[in-house]
């Protein structure tokens, strides 16, 4: 055995075990699907495990590989589109940048739509629902001023800035909303995203929508029904805390409502 430099033999290390020295194109993945709609059933697959798989990677596999008719849907594959949106392993998450050694110790998955959506066909749920709620919460920028005018200027450090600067970054990816229990309890609910776009709006000090916002978001269904649960920030894949804009938003509506305005 060689010594090292200062001549002292180095410790002899205890192999790792069989399982992770088999190599990754050894190994494979039991994969149960969902596959149908509302009514359907999980149907089971062998998927190759590979170094850095995504769970995408794995659906993808399927689809291409296995049963062509699997639906499922994509764009961008590297986090930007938020429409590979999909509950692995029993929570909801973005599939293309999970990797399956996250989610899996045993070599299982099981794959299936958003909760709180309904379902389109296997893997795609219709997110219209979804976004109606962000126009229902006015998560539209509206101005008084035209293309004519001058650009408005925002300094980075005033702290309204930086309160939108934290909330922008939604992608529109549904892991809060299907994450949500109050809005799988009322359906009604305009859910943590729309309210987490309204808070953004209502910081952005050029739009003109403000009262006609906030009336929206506090009513019964707005942001005054979410319990606080925190699922919405725990699983936000861009880290971003709707919870932190819904409780804004609450004290923005009572301070309206204590103005007369509401
Ligand atoms: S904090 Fe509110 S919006 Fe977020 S998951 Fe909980 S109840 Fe839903
Ligand atoms: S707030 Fe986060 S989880 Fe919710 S839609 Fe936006 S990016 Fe997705
Ligand atoms: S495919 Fe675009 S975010 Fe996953």
């Amino acid at each position: 055995m060689r010594s090292d430099k200062q001549g002292v033999m180095p410790e002899a290390k205890t192999p790792p075990p069989l399982a992770s020295r088999l190599s990754p194109y050894s190994r494979t993945l039991s994969v149960r699907v969902w596959r149908g709609a509302e009514s359907g059933h999980f149907q089971e697959f062998s998927v190759p495990r590979l170094e850095s798989q995504t769970v995408l990677d794995v659906v993808t596999y399927i689809q291409r590989g296995l049963d062509t008719t699997l639906s499922y849907r994509f764009a961008c594959r590297v986090g930007v589109c938020g429409s590979c949106a999909m509950t692995v392993n029993g929570k909801a998450r973005w599939t293309c940048r999970t990797h399956v050694a996250k989610v899996t110790a045993d070599d299982r998955l099981e794959i299936a739509p958003l909760a709180n959506l309904p379902v389109v066909r296997d893997l795609v749920t219709d997110m219209s629902l979804f976004f109606d709620k962000w126009a229902a919460a006015h998560g539209r920028f509206r101005s008084d001023k035209t293309r004519n005018d001058d650009f408005a200027r925002v300094s980075p450090d005033s702290p309204k800035r930086k309160i939108v600067d934290e909330a922008i970054e939604c992608i529109g990816c549904g892991v809060c909303y299907s994450s949500c229990d109050v809005v799988s309890w009322n359906p009604d609910y305009l859910g943590p995203a729309a309210l987490n776009r309204a808070w953004t709006l209502v910081n952005d000090v050029r739009d003109t929508d403000q009262k006609a916002r906030l009336a929206a978001v506090a009513g019964d269904a707005g942001c005054h029904a979410c319990h606080t649960q925190m699922s919405c920030t725990e699983r936000c894949p861009k880290q971003l805390s709707p919870t932190v804009g819904i409780a804004g938003l609450k004290r923005a509506a009572l301070a309206a409502a204590l103005r007369g305005e509401l």
